[in-house]
C-alpha cells in the first residue's frame, strides 16, 4: 500500500479517515497543528506532519519531507465553517473561509502534484452538499465549496494526461467539531444586526444555532465519510463525485427545482 496523506487530520472526518487508511495498510500522514493531535496520530500509527493549509513554507517543508516517500494519494480535507447572515458577516471572515477551503485546497493540492504524478496518483478533494446547494445562513461556507465543484472539474480533466485522477466527496451534515467550532467562532465575529433588522436576524440566528446542533447531534458519523474517501482513492475507476448523505435526493431535488418554488420551501425553513 501506498502513502497517503491527509490535511486537517486532527479531527473530525481526517481523524477518521486517517484510523481508518492506517487500519487498512497504508502509510499515513496526518497534517495537523497541534501537539496533541500530534500525539493522537502517532497513537493510531499514523505520522504527524505540522502543516497549515494557508501558510505556503509549511505545505513545502512537508512536501520536503514527503519526497522519496512515493506518496499514492492526497485528500484534501482541512476545512472551516461559517453560519449567519450574509449581511452580518465581516469581510475578512468571509475572506479567511475562501483562504482555508478553497486557496488552501488548491495550494496543497499545487504543492504535491510533483509527488503524485510520479505514482500517477490520487487527489480526493473534500467538498460538500453546500457545494451543489447553497442554504441560507451558509452563503460564504456555500460559496467556499461551490468553488471547489469548480476546481475539482478543472483540475480533473487538467490532469488526465498525468493519470492523476481528482474525485470530489461531497458529505451532508456530519456529526463531527466542525458545528461547535463555527458556533463559538461566530459569537467573535458576528456584527449586530442593523436598527429594525433585530427580530429578522435574531430569528435566523436562532435558525442557525439550532441547525448546527441538529447536526452535531444527528449527523453521520465521520466513520461513514472515511469509508468512501476509502473507495475514492481505491476505486479502479472512480467516479468524478461521492455524494455521501442519506438524504441526498432531497439536495438533488432542491438543486433541480425551479427557483422561484426552491426560494419559497427555504424561505419556510427561516420562517
Ligand atoms: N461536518 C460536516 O457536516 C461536513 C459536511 C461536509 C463537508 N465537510 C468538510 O469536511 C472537512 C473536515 O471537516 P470536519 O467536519 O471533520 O471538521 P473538523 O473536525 O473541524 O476538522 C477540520 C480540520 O481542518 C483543520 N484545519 C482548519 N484550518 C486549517 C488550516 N488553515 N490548515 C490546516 N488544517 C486546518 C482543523 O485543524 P485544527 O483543529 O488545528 O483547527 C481540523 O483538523 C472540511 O473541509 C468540511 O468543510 C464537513
Amino acid at each position: 500500500m501506498g502513502a497517503v496523506l491527509i490535511t486537517g487530520a486532527g479531527s473530525g472526518i481526517g481523524l477518521a479517515t486517517a484510523r481508518l487508511l492506517a487500519e487498512r495498510g497504508f502509510r499515513v500522514y496526518g497534517g495537523v497543528r497541534k501537539s496533541e493531535d500530534a500525539k493522537a496520530l502517532r497513537a493510531l500509527g499514523v505520522v504527524p506532519l505540522f502543516l497549515d493549509v494557508t501558510q505556503e513554507e509549511s505545505l513545502v517543508q512537508a512536501r520536503r519531507l514527503l519526497e522519496g516517500e512515493g506518496l499514492e494519494g492526497l485528500v484534501a480535507n482541512a476545512g472551516i465553517a461559517v453560519a449567519g447572515p450574509l449581511e452580518l458577516i465581516p469581510p475578512s471572515v468571509f475572506r479567511q473561509v475562501l483562504e482555508v477551503n478553497v486557496l488552501g485546497a488548491f495550494a496543497t493540492v499545487r504543492t504535491f502534484l510533483p509527488l503524485l504524478r510520479k505514482t500517477r496518483g490520487r487527489v480526493v478533494l473534500m467538498g460538500s452538499v453546500s457545494g451543489l446547494v447553497a442554504l441560507p445562513l451558509a452563503g460564504p461556507y456555500a460559496a467556499s465549496k461551490f468553488a471547489l465543484e469548480a476546481l475539482a472539474d478543472a483540475l480533473r480533466v487538467e490532469l488526465l494526461p498525468f493519470g492523476v485522477r481528482v474525485v470530489l466527496v461531497e458529505p451532508g451534515p456530519v456529526a463531527t467539531p466542525i458545528w461547535e467550532r463555527s458556533e463559538r467562532w461566530a459569537e467573535s465575529y458576528l456584527e449586530p444586526p442593523p436598527s429594525g433588522t433585530e427580530r429578522v436576524y435574531g430569528r435566523y440566528l436562532e435558525v442557525a444555532r439550532r441547525a448546527a446542533r441538529a447536526s452535531a447531534r444527528r449527523g453521520l458519523p465521520p466513520e461513514r465519510v472515511a469509508e468512501v474517501v476509502l473507495k475514492a482513492l481505491q476505486d479502479p475507476r472512480p467516479r468524478a463525485r461521492y455524494l455521501v448523505a442519506p438524504r441526498g435526493w432531497q439536495t438533488l431535488l432542491l438543486r433541480h427545482l425551479p427557483e422561484a418554488l426552491r426560494d419559497r420551501l427555504l424561505a419556510r425553513f427561516l420562517a
